[in-house]
């Protein structure tokens, strides 16, 4: 079940950030707290059982809309969690006037979303600068 992210679930969202980051320690709950206060209806989460399983959180600078973070729990991916959770975050944007959705993709991500019928946009490039 996709379901609105509730301030009760930002533990388990953590620890879902923290599960497919490898471990790697950095801490979401004051960025959670910020989304959920400033765009609930963009701040998702998959239930199942009880548990809290995947995350979805968007954002939205006039018709464009981002992808901010999507996880899904290790032991439930490949379920069609992540599929679920775009398509609601997907419907949500377009309510909101979003024309196009951008994400920021990995080497290990971009086959998912390419499966959701996203392209690589060649005009469009990541840069960064430790600062
Ligand atoms: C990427 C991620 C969100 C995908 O969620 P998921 O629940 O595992 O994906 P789903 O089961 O919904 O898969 C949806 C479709 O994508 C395909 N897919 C999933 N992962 C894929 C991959 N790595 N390469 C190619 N296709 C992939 C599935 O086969 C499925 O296609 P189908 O509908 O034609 O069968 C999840 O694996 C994850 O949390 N990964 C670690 C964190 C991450 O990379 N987040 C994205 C950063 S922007």
């Amino acid at each position: 079940m996709i379901r609105a992210m509730a301030p009760d679930d930002i533990p388990q969202v953590q620890s879902i950030a923290l599960a497919v980051n490898k471990g790697e320690a950095y801490d979401l709950r004051s960025f959670l707290g910020a989304c959920l206060a400033q765009k609930p209806d963009l701040c998702l989460v998959a239930e199942d059982g009880g548990e809290t399983v995947g995350v979805a959180i968007g954002g939205q600078v006039g018709t464009l809309g981002m992808v901010d973070l999507l996880a899904v729990a290790p032991s439930r991916q490949g379920t069609g969690i992540g599929n679920q959770l775009m398509d609601e975050l997907s419907r949500r944007c377009r309510e909101r006037g979003v024309k196009r959705l951008v994400v920021l993709v990995s080497s290990a991500s971009s086959g998912f979303y390419r499966a959701l019928g996203f392209e690589a946009d060649e005009d469009l490039k990541f840069m960064s600068k430790r600062i």
